[in-house]
């Protein structure tokens, strides 16, 4: 039998749906599924269509996939990932028939709010990813994000409510989910949103991130690989909404190879991975990325090697470029 986790690393930007499930059909998204069971069931109601429940938490995926395999459902994939990765990286623009949203975090501080998922920026993303007509239902028992909601629900041009308010207080038909049970016995108000993609033209703001051939940096330096481990020290570098943290260094016990551990933010995509730099012969160095942890050679990836290879230069007069295959803004300056 198919298994129903995806590995996130086996798919392509975006990924080809109809490979995954081995078949064209609906494409059907629940967001922040927790217990699983509302997924479960809307895949054995829709078993016509493809049905992928994306979460953060890994007891909630390993608990969903139990109930997938014992039920031998054959259209539900499961996935790891914040829900704005998959609508941005993974799925083409409209190519989403249906999202659900149940009960998703409020973050309820001041500080926090930051945090919360649906906003008019998110409705925009998943403008460019839903069909026309798509349908998008959301329920909350926060008072406080329900309003926050209804306002960005009822400013954005992309959705229309199917229903004659922006939204109810009661519904009897659906399956209820474990979120909800728990603020219905302790008295909160449900507000729930039905609402359909409505013909406007959205602009495609939200390009599906690229990649690039493995990059590399080759350089000459008079520096030994020991002169340049004791140069090290963390630092931060920003470019054009990509964010590099560059972390730990640690020295290969056997090898002439210095590994910094990199966090590469550069949205919708996080990586924390592994930039090597290897002494081939004496004084030669080529800088790349190591395989560990399936990394994707990203735009922001070429701009960390090229950091680095800037850093290197710096060290000494007499260090130099001898080739590389990075993008021109790899090597600007401008720091976080
Ligand atoms: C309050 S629980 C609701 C669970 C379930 N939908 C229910 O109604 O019982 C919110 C869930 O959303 C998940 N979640 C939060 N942010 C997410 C994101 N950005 N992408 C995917 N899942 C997310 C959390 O891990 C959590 O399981």
């Amino acid at each position: 039998m198919t298994t129903s986790l995806l590995q996130n690393h086996q798919l392509r930007w975006p990924a080809n749906w109809a490979e995954v499930f081995g078949r064209e059909a609906p494409l059907i998204i629940e967001i922040g599924f927790g217990s699983g069971h509302f997924l479960v069931d809307l895949a054995q109601k829709r078993p016509s269509t493809n049905v992928i429940g994306v979460e953060i938490s890994l007891p909630s995926l390993e608990k969903a996939q139990r109930k997938v395999q014992n039920l031998g459902l054959q259209n539900v994939r499961l996935l790891q990932s914040d829900a704005r990765y998959l609508l941005q990286a993974l799925c083409q623009p409209e190519s989403i028939s249906e999202v659900y949203i149940n009960f998703p975090d409020p973050w309820p501080k001041a500080k926090q709010l930051h945090r919360r998922l649906i906003n008019v920026d998110f409705l925009h993303l998943l403008a460019t990813r839903m069909v026309p007509s798509g349908l998008l239902d959301v329920a909350t028992d926060h008072a406080d994000y329900a309003l926050a909601i209804t306002d960005a629900l009822e400013s954005t041009p992309y959705f229309r409510s199917r229903l004659t308010t922006t939204f109810v207080t009661e519904d009897t038909e659906r399956l209820r989910t474990k979120y909800e049970q728990i603020g219905l016995d302790e008295g909160r108000i449900c507000h729930y949103y039905k609402f359909v993609r409505c013909d406007t033209a959205v602009p495609q703001s939200y390009p599906i991130p690229k990649e690039f051939p493995m990059p590399h940096a080759v350089l000459q330096s008079p520096l030994s690989l020991d002169e340049i481990e004791v140069r090290y020290g963390r630092w931060q570098h920003s470019h054009h909404a990509c964010h590099i943290n560059f972390m730990e260094l640690y020295r290969a016990r056997d090898e002439d190879v210095l590994f910094v551990e990199a966090y590469i933010k550069e949205a919708p995509v996080a990586q924390r991975l592994g930039l090597v730099i290897r002494q081939r012969q004496p004084g030669n160095y080529v800088i790349n990325l190591h395989e560990l942890g399936f990394p994707r050679a990203t735009r922001g990836v070429q701009l960390a090697i090229g950091q680095l290879a800037t850093w290197l230069l710096s060290l000494h007069p007499q260090t130099e470029i001898l080739h590389h295959n990075l993008l021109p803004e790899s090597w600007t300056q401008e720091t976080a």
